[in-house]
């Protein structure tokens, strides 16, 4: 196996963007195992993140994430969805960087509103008020790191996960 079937496919990007629906599309394309960080995080801490975020907090979660993505980054030939999160922390980061190959999902606060609307699951952001406002705010302090640690960068549009599955295989030429 050479070195570039080996290496992990990462999606990262805002809650909402598609990521892990995009993902498990793409490594039933691609005859691969799909790992989604949440779902790996909360198997582990045997809650939910909204329960580990009001019950043990933020920073609790980010070194569980932390964890996580250390374990994640010894898999091979996979394809992560990881937390939108992920990116903060410049030692994710490097391990990250490291073991995959990373995509950038991306799409507009508005159309990320919608979906977190239809999902109630994300702590960080409050639905009750301003949501596309917040979304703006965090997106703002995020987007250049999203940026700089990614090798493609998918505007998602209007593009279903089948199409943007097949658009991360055209880009990364597998
Ligand atoms: C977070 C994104 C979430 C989840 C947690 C924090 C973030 O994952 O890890 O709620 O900080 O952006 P998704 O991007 O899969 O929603």
């Amino acid at each position: 196996m050479n070195n570039t079937i080996k290496r992990n496919i990462g999606l990262i990007g805002f809650m909402g963007t598609g990521k892990t629906t995009v993902g498990r599309v793409l490594a039933n394309e691609l005859q691969r195992e799909f790992i989604d960080t949440d779902v790996l995080i909360e198997m582990r801490a045997g809650k939910t993140i909204a329960e580990i975020f009001s019950e043990d907090g933020e920073e609790d979660f980010r070194r569980m994430e932390s964890a996580v993505v250390r374990e994640v980054c010894n898999y091979e030939a996979s394809v992560i969805s990881f937390g939108g999160g992920v990116a903060i922390s410049p030692l994710n980061v490097q391990m990250i960087r490291r073991s995959a190959t990373l995509v950038l999902l991306k799409a507009s606060a508005e159309v990320i509103a919608s979906r977190v609307l239809l999902h109630k699951t994300r702590p960080l952001l409050d639905s009750s008020e301003g949501l596309t406002e917040q979304i703006r705010d965090l997106l703002r302090n995020r987007e250049a790191v999203y940026q700089r640690v990614s090798d493609v960068v998918i505007e998602t549009g209007t593009m279903g996960a089948g199409a943007l599955a097949l658009e991360v295989i055209r880009r990364l030429d597998l």
